[in-house]
């Protein structure tokens, strides 16, 4: 009986030993999951992987362009992040001439370097827990009242953090669903620079198709530079500017890797939310993402068609179409995995299990059933909000248009002084809109979403009278000719695409002529409805459910307050460690945790939309010229690898480190079996699929030529034997 007991405590430990799940805050490694990390492989000190007074690994991991992660590898301030994260610098800096999207680029001096604007990159200066301030300050207070006050207590110690002057930028970050608060301070760079690319048919290779999927094949890098200001500060782009010394940066393995070694992916994972209840998972797979899904599908249908007839609309529109294909992909994969695994029935025994432990605790009893209520109020608009920001807004010209509500609502209310600040702005976006718009695919899009809107939302929430003029004008409307005429007008009449009537209405801003306007008309008819009547519902749905969130979690905490817990991720640093680890993704199936060269070549279809290769590629390929870069047993080329690390979108371009911390690869996907992961981490089959650095270098230097790149890195190379 005894050994029983001793056998059950030892399965607990080592589970949690195991487990590796978890995307930690680097600067609170708790004692327990630094040593986890140890027993797990890792060779360096707390101090290594986290310090504030020293260089540590956290000073080589960078927030970058604002929704990935990028890290610095030389100390000129050379930046390695995915493709992908830099596509739209790549997209703005090809034309059809220079086409470094599709080519590639490598700058062969620091003068050849393109500067991309709007990037920026944030070093991580310091973290403070600023809970008890606004704890205090909203102390007393509940409901709507409490979140006001936690607001403005966040907006002003972001402002005390922060100094505009000196690009020091400040953001308070609410984890355990305002449980705790913690002020993340950075140092924001401005001047950014485009160093290297492979073309895209390595950088991308596979597209869409091969998107969220093992086994994978693409060589998904970039490189980019921080440049500071001659004295040392962070600055916006001059052509003065130098290189950043950076305070830290990664050595490069190239003594490749093998099944079950350490893998640790520093990074900034955008958002997860794994205290999602049952009924959240419910609207998920009832609603929100097979509605999400069904709007993208028209908007990506119709932006191929033109994409692929034309290599202009191709850059044109790449990067707005990469964006909206990946989460397409993402939501439709992650109800099948909900589903799959049930984990709607699972948070149901969860809530169960609380429900017991709260049934005599006021604080917390109602919780659930509260909760229900506030999904069953909401329910019935939801649909729709999904339809105005997918469908409706989904429209480029649409989402332009009513992006000039602001001037109308300044016009009728005849506040002058804000309506030059207002034009000036509406006529910068105006330009930009121009540059990215593709006129015949957002026709077709405004066509077929204004009538899906007409045959899927509830009769009652339609804007009054709108469909009723259209079938006035345009005849009956259950046909689909009725919407494309009604499209065709509003493009055609509109003065968003006539210079002289828009130059007109700028120098004589008059609200009359932008009501009138048929563009804006559509767009705003959708908005006020939606404004005037549903919103309300929604915040109040919001704000209902953040609470209840609030509360829901710091029951959980209190009915097991000795679990260790890792915070829900919010695109704030953090660490998750693991192992190179192959899997069995179905019965009878096993997956290897590497792909190589062959398997690029196995896939190559000549002049395909995804799976084409430069010819320089195959030519190396086939001579198997991969010098040291090669794996010698395999007589090959490793170009992906992956492990069980916990991570999500916002890491990509994330280090994946070794034991030593050395990078050895990228991280930049997860694998379809695995799409429920924001939801809920599955230890069996989560994985992260990272391009291995050895192909990174590899394409640099081989298949680039640009040994000038590689000439900045710290390798570190196989000891020879
Ligand atoms: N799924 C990847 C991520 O979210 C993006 C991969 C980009 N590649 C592509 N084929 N869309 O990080």
């Amino acid at each position: 009986m005894k050994k029983f007991f001793v056998t059950i405590a030892l399965f607990i430990i080592t589970f949690q030993v195991f487990a590796d799940e978890g995307m930690w805050l680097p600067m609170l490694l708790g004692e327990q999951v630094y040593n986890n990390m140890v027993l797990r492989g890792l060779k360096l000190t707390k101090e290594q992987l986290y310090s504030i007074n020293k260089a540590s690994i956290k000073d080589a991991v960078i927030i970058f362009g604002g929704g990935c992660t990028g890290e610095i590898v030389s100390n000129e301030g050379l930046i390695f992040t995915n493709h992908h994260c830099g596509y739209s610098a790549i997209t703005a800096s090809s034309t059809i001439d220079h086409n470094y999207l599709r080519d590639g680029f490598y700058a062969k001096s620091k003068q050849e370097e393109i500067p991309a604007q709007g990037l920026y990159a944030d070093f991580l200066l310091k973290i403070e827990d600023v809970t008890k301030e606004i704890e205090d300050s909203a102390k007393g207070s509940a409901g709507d009242e409490r979140a006001a006050k936690v607001q403005s207590a966040i907006t002003s110690i972001n402002n005390r953090y922060s100094d505009a002057a000196n690009h020091v930028i400040g953001r308070v970050s609410s984890l355990f669903k305002a449980n705790q608060f913690l002020i993340f301070v950075y140092q924001r760079y401005n001047d950014i620079r485009l160093v290297g690319a492979p073309p895209e048919s390595v950088g991308k290779f596979g597209g869409d198709t091969d998107n969220w999927e093992w086994p994978r094949h693409t060589g998904d890098f970039s490189i980019f530079r921080v440049y500071m200001s001659k004295d040392g500060k962070a600055s916006d782009y001059s052509p003065e500017d130098v290189p950043l010394k950076p305070k830290y940066f990664l050595p490069v393995s190239i003594k490749g890797i093998k099944d079950g070694d350490f893998a640790m992916i520093y990074g900034y994972p955008g958002g997860t939310n794994r205290y999602e209840t049952s009924f959240g998972i419910k609207q998920k797979i009832e609603i929100d993402n097979p509605t999400l899904v069904k709007l993208r599908d028209v908007r990506l249908k119709y932006m191929f068609e033109e994409m692929k007839k034309d290599p202009s609309v191709k850059l044109q529109l790449a990067p707005s179409y990469a964006g909206i294909a990946n989460y397409w992909k993402f939501y439709d994969g992650e109800s099948k995995q909900l589903i799959k695994y049930h984990l709607y029935d699972q948070k149901k025994i969860a809530e169960q299990k609380f429900q017991q432990w709260a049934q005599d605790k006021p604080e917390f009893q109602n919780i659930l059933s509260d909760w229900q209520k506030a999904y069953d109020a909401w329910r019935a608009y939801s649909m729709h909000r999904v339809y105005i920001n997918e469908g409706i807004l989904g429209s480029p010209l649409m989402a332009f248009a009513s992006s000039l509500q602001q001037i109308e609502l300044a016009l009728v209310k005849q506040n002058g002084g804000d309506i030059k600040k207002l034009m000036d702005a509406a006529v910068a976006a105006r330009k930009n809109f121009l540059k990215s718009e593709n006129k015949i695919s957002d026709q077709n899009i405004l066509a077929t979403i204004t009538m899906m809107y007409y045959l899927e939302i509830d009769k009652n929430q339609r804007p009054v009278g709108l469909y009723e003029s259209i079938k006035g004008s345009y005849g009956d409307l259950n046909n689909e000719d009725t919407y494309k005429k009604y499209a065709a007008d509003i493009f055609a009449n509109t003065l968003i695409f006539d210079d002289a009537k828009w130059n007109a209405f700028v120098a004589n801003p008059d609200a009359t002529v932008l009501q009138s306007d048929p563009a804006y008309a559509h767009a705003s008819a959708y908005l006020k409805n939606w404004q005037g009547k549903y919103i309300s519902f929604f915040q109040q749905f919001t704000a209902r459910n953040n609470e209840l969130g609030r509360l829901y979690l710091k029951g959980i905490i209190q009915m097991d307050p000795k679990k260790i817990r890792y915070p829900d991720a919010t695109f704030t640093m953090r660490v998750s460690y693991g192992n190179v680890k192959s899997y069995n993704p179905r019965d009878a199936v096993h997956y290897d945790y590497v792909c190589t060269m062959k398997g690029v070549l196995e896939k190559y279809v000549p002049g395909n939309y995804e799976f084409d290769l430069p010819a320089k590629l195959i030519d190396l390929a086939n001579k198997k010229d991969f010098g040291q870069y090669g794996d010698k047993q395999r007589n090959d080329l490793v170009v992906t690898f992956i492990t069980n690390n916990d991570i999500t979108g916002g890491n990509s371009g994330s280090p994946v480190l070794n034991a030593n911390g050395e990078l050895i690869g990228l991280a930049f996907d997860g694998n379809y079996e695995a799409l429920s992961h924001k939801i809920a981490f599955d230890p069996v089959y989560n994985r992260t699929i990272c391009v291995d650095i050895r192909y990174v270098l590899w394409c640099i230097d081989k298949l680039g030529g640009a040994s000038n790149i590689i000439n900045e890195l710290k390798l570190v190379r196989p000891a020879v034997k």
